[in-house]
């Protein structure tokens, strides 16, 4: 058995697999955000260890038998959180994760005192990456940065708490910033740039290789043997691509979670940071991927949810459903919204923009206005396939996973919009905790599994006509940007 961990923002979600690839188990702990200053994302890596301990003492006590035979760990997380650690591995203050847009001067510095860095490590320097952060502790907390002594990424904290080992893998190294991509290896430059030394950072490992084992002291408080082996592990996008089966070139899907992404596998880092594209390691060696990420994905219909006074999504989208059937083109003239609710990464790298609804008339009703913020983030998913495309990389079709891959709607919508065919997957919402067990299994040289996927739940072909309709649709929204960049400027 396979102990797959995904720490993600709002959820620890734990899977058991068998070496055939079947679930036995699954334990979720949901985990709080806290926003002390306007712009700010912090947790406490306390609470997400506390949050593994939960989740193990629930899978041990439901799934004993399973829970006995764990033989690996695989780990995947958030990425681009700075996880601040002193000489004793205490947590000097709170993770600052990756939705903390306060380093938006910092990153704007780093970009324009070092252009040529964006080549090596992959992307620009943007607010929410690892390194940017870095400089603003050093300006803002000084007191704190004197006394760093180790930088981890958040499931890295996690490899600490169970084995007492601070290393991190390729794939969440590359969304440090700190990362030469290419080579697979710490960049010193952009390191000694925000005033750190290498040694400060972890060793690297490839996802799928062999970290060390559990602790005798985790072993004991988990209920685990102290031969189990934890595994390099990755950050949640390309782990889910494990978990779902992409790891060839090609291989693309859209994760639609409270931030989302859409990822096309590459068996060489392709670039085009100016277009704001993220090309990271793969948590598999000899792979990378080019991805457009935008901030504010799922977490638009929640806000909108909230907004219109809705009891909750579901309520909302049969509104949406109800009221503007996708049988029937939308008219021209339909609200239009702009999904920027807490800046933009790709491809604009603007962290300060903000969201706009436009072309509201007095008949403007809760469906069209949910509408328009569905169609909006495929708007948004659609500026980032461009520029995913811009690298070479390919997007034949999509996979889609993430919450917002619970409404046949949105993947309907998401394949007019995009003019792609659009398929759902059976368990997508545990992919990352699934490609970490898979991972797990490869770290013990278990690899069969590596190249499998998901079951393909339903798949949505655009509708060609929608699809030239909402093109008019997607130009009118794209000539609004300068405007609402302009507000802050
Ligand atoms: C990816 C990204 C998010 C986080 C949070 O670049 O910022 O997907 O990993 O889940």
């Amino acid at each position: 058995i396979s102990l797959g961990i995904d720490l993600g923002t709002s959820e620890l979600k734990t899977v058991l697999m068998d070496s055939h690839g079947a679930i036995r188990g699954q334990a979720s702990v949901r985990l709080a955000v806290s926003r002390p200053h306007a712009g700010w994302s912090e947790q406490a890596p306390q609470d997400w260890w506390q949050a593994c301990v939960t989740a193990l003492a629930q899978l041990r006590s439901e799934h004993a038998d399973a829970y006995a035979a764990i033989a690996c760990i695989g780990l995947s997380g958030q990425m681009h959180g700075a996880v601040l650690l002193d000489c004793n591995n205490a947590c000097i203050r709170p993770a600052i994760l990756w939705n903390d847009a306060r380093a938006h001067a910092e990153a704007a510095q780093l970009a324009q005192d070092y252009p040529a860095f964006s080549d090596v490590t992959g992307s620009l320097a943007m607010a929410g990456l690892t390194a940017p952060k870095l400089l603003w502790l050093k300006k803002h907390e000084p007191q704190a940065f004197a006394v760093l002594d180790c930088v981890l990424s958040p499931k890295d904290y996690l490899r600490l708490r169970l084995t007492g080992q601070k290393i991190t893998d390729m794939s969440d190294a590359a969304g440090t910033l700190w990362l030469d991509v290419p080579r697979r290896a710490w960049f010193a430059p952009m390191v000694e740039a925000c005033g750190l030394r290498l040694e400060q950072l972890p060793p690297l490992v490839e996802g799928d290789a062999a970290t060390g084992t559990v602790s005798v002291e985790a072993a004991a408080l988990l209920g685990l043997s102290g031969a189990v082996v934890v595994a390099g592990g990755g950050g949640d996008n390309p782990v889910s691509a494990v978990g779902i089966g992409a790891v060839n070139a090609g291989d693309s899907f859209i994760s639609l979670g409270t931030s989302a992404a859409i990822v096309s596998v590459t068996e060489q880092p392709l670039g085009n940071p100016n277009g704001g594209v993220h090309s990271f390691c793969h948590a598999l060696p000899g792979r990378w991927y080019a991805m457009g990420a935008i901030l504010s994905g799922a977490s638009c219909l929640r806000w909108a949810t909230g907004v219109l006074n809705q009891p909750d999504e579901a309520a909302l989208l049969a509104l949406v459903e109800a009221g503007l059937p996708l049988t029937a083109p939308v008219a021209a003239d339909a609200p239009l919204f702009l999904p920027y609710l807490s800046g933009e990464r790709t491809p604009y790298n603007d962290p300060q923009v903000r969201g706009a609804f436009l072309q509201l008339g007095h008949d403007s009703n809760p469906a069209q206005l949910g509408y328009a913020v569905l169609e909006g983030v495929a708007f948004a998913l659609r500026d980032a396939m461009a520029a995913v495309m811009s690298t070479g990389a390919t997007v034949p079709h999509c996979l889609l996973v993430g919450g917002g891959a619970r409404s046949q709607y949105w993947a309907q919508l998401l394949a007019n919009v995009l003019g792609r065919e659009m398929r759902t997957l059976h368990n997508s919402e545990l992919s990352a905790s699934l490609g970490a067990a898979k991972l797990g299994f490869a770290a013990i040289g278990e690899t069969g599994l590596l190249a499998g996927g998901l079951e393909v739940k339903n798949s949505f072909m655009p509708d060609q006509a929608q699809h030239a309709a909402l093109n008019r649709r997607y130009e009118k929204y794209r000539s609004l940007f300068p405007a609402v960049q302009a507000l802050h400027q």
